[in-house]
Parts: C-alpha cells; sequence; structure tokens
C-alpha cells in the first residue's frame, strides 16, 4: 500500500474529551500533574489518596474554573480492597462510567543498603502499596470495563522495574512486579479490548523520590541535592525530567492515540535503563 494514502490527523486539544478517569494517588507529585492534565484535556477525573486535605485542595482548582461536576475526590487507600471498590463505584455512580484507570500510588521505603538490616515490615508495606494496589486497581477496573469492551489502565513502573540498584529492594522488587503484573493483565485483559500499561520514569523531584537520596548527598540541601544527583547520573543531559514529562507520557497511554498499544511499558528516562557509561574509553 503506497504510504500516501495514510491520514494523519493533527492531536486535538482536548485530547480525553469525554473520558472518565481515575487516578490512585493523584493528591500530590507524579499523581497530581496527571490529574492536571488529564482534566486539562477534557477527562471528568476522580482522585483518590489518603491524603485528604491535599486532594481537596487540588479538587478546589480543579473545579475553580470550571464545571464543578469535572472532578471529584475520594478517601482511599490502595492496599483495602473495599476502599478501591468503593472509589470505582464512585467514579461510575458519579461520572457514569470508567474509561481509565491510573495505578499512581506508591511507596520507596527508607533506603537501607544492608539487607540483613530490611525490615520486612516496610517490604511488606512497600509491596502492599505498589503491587497489591496495583492489583486491586486493575481488578476493580476489569469489573467496570469488561462489560463496556474498552478501557485503558496505565500504572506507573518505574527504572527500578527493569534495572537493580537503583533504590530499596523492596522498592525494586515492587516495580518489577508491577511490570509483570501489566503483561499479564494486558494479556487477559486484550481479549476484551482493554489497554493495560505502564510507563517507568527517571528520578523526579517529589516526596517520594527525595526519601532515596543518600545522606552524603544532601550537602546543598535535600531538593538541590536530589537534583543535582539526577543529572549527574542521567544519560541525558541538559534537561530536568518534571512530573509534566510523566503526565505527558501517562496522557498518550491512557488516550486513543495509543489504541493499538497494550502490554507495553514506556519508559520516560532518558536512556537511563539501557545505556551504560561505564567504558568511558569508547567515548
Ligand atoms: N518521583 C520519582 O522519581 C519516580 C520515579 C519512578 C516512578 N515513580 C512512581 O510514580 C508514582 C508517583 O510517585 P511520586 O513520585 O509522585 O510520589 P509522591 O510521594 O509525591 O506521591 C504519591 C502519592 O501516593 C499517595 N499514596 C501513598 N500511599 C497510598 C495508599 N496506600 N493509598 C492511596 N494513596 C497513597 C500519597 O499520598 C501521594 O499523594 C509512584 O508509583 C512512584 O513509584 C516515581
Amino acid at each position: 500500500m503506497s504510504t500516501e494514502n495514510i491520514q494523519h490527523s493533527s492531536l486535538p486539544t482536548q485530547r480525553l474529551l469525554g473520558k472518565v478517569a481515575l487516578i490512585t494517588g493523584g493528591a500530590t507529585g507524579i499523581g497530581e500533574s496527571i490529574a492536571r492534565l488529564f482534566h486539562k484535556h477534557g477527562a471528568k477525573v476522580c482522585i483518590v489518596d489518603v491524603q485528604d486535605d491535599l486532594g481537596d485542595k487540588l479538587l478546589k482548582t480543579l473545579v475553580a474554573n470550571s464545571d464543578a461536576e469535572s472532578a471529584c475526590f475520594i478517601h482511599g487507600d490502595v492496599t483495602l480492597e473495599d476502599d478501591i471498590s468503593n472509589a470505582v463505584d464512585f467514579t461510575v455512580k458519579r461520572f457514569g462510567t470508567l474509561d481509565i484507570l491510573i495505578n499512581n500510588a506508591g511507596l520507596s521505603g527508607a533506603p537501607c543498603p544492608d539487607i540483613r538490616n530490611n525490615s520486612l515490615s516496610e517490604f511488606e508495606t512497600v509491596f502492599n502499596v505498589n503491587v497489591k494496589g496495583a492489583f486491586l486497581g486493575m481488578k476493580h477496573a476489569a469489573r467496570v470495563m469488561i462489560p463496556a469492551k474498552k478501557g485503558s489502565i496505565v500504572s506507573l513502573c518505574s527504572v527500578g522495574g527493569v534495572v537493580g540498584g537503583v533504590g530499596p529492594h523492596a522498592y525494586v522488587g515492587s516495580k518489577h512486579a508491577v511490570l509483570g503484573l501489566t503483561r499479564s493483565v494486558a494479556a487477559e485483559l486484550g481479549q476484551h479490548g482493554i489497554r493495560v500499561n505502564c510507563v517507568s520514569p527517571y528520578a523526579v523531584a517529589t516526596n517520594l523520590a527525595l526519601a532515596h537520596l543518600p545522606e552524603d548527598e544532601r550537602t546543598e540541601g535535600v531538593v538541590a541535592g536530589f537534583r543535582s544527583f539526577a543529572a549527574a547520573n542521567a544519560n541525558l543531559k541538559g534537561v530536568e525530567l518534571t512530573v509534566d514529562d510523566v503526565a505527558n507520557a501517562v496522557l498518550f497511554l491512557a488516550s486513543d492515540e495509543s489504541r493499538y498499544v497494550s502490554g507495553d511499558n514506556l519508559m520516560v528516562d532518558g536512556g537511563f535503563t539501557c545505556t551504560n557509561h561505564s567504558f568511558k574509553v569508547f567515548r
């Protein structure tokens, strides 16, 4: 077929118009940026978080200059099945359907350079939020999406989902599990027309990431220290990764622009995980 016949549409200004999205951990950080971007692109947005004050504050700013019925906040802990089930039902009751689920809520746990001192309870807490939370989100979104025969589920994974040595064991192990879960659920839900993907960012200076910064890198203050640490270790120089860069990648996977993409892990890491700078002699 001649490529001359292929039509490339320009991007609409509201890329999620008519869609309904549920975003876990949406009160701050990357989740907040996703909520703001999705809302700007015409989606009706339901934010779930354990931080009620931040969630309410964000909600007020979202609806300040738009339809009060275009966004909502519900308290919910992603590790509790009843909370996730309620959040899905609340979204459907409020907005009539669920087109998009973003499994964003996450925890890193404290750095622990010696496995002999790793606390089992902290390991379990991180797995509960990052893996069980994502699983419960997928399970209850599927309840609504399977009968509708459509939907897009995007989970926040990490560079720690594909390489080791970039965070605490529980974090890296849990993010590898999020990638595995994404592929496994994509295999099942593809049969129903539902896409399941994840997005893997490099380092962004959010509350979660700041907790990773080694003590000896905090000399300039935590945020400045983190940014220079991230820049020094990045592959791509001259650009600093922001929460909005991550939200833009999530927007692509949530929207119909990626309608044939499923089971994928979109790396937003500037080439960090596919390059190795150890052999400087070759440059
Ligand atoms: N910041 C980074 O450098 C980075 C890099 C790669 C991946 N990620 C991933 O991005 C996601 C968002 O992280 P962030 O950096 O914005 O962190 P953040 O700490 O700024 O935000 C996380 C949000 O999740 C919420 N949350 C935590 N536990 C919860 C629970 N049990 N139930 C409901 N909500 C809960 C928090 O209240 C918070 O609003 C996480 O999954 C994280 O692993 C972040």
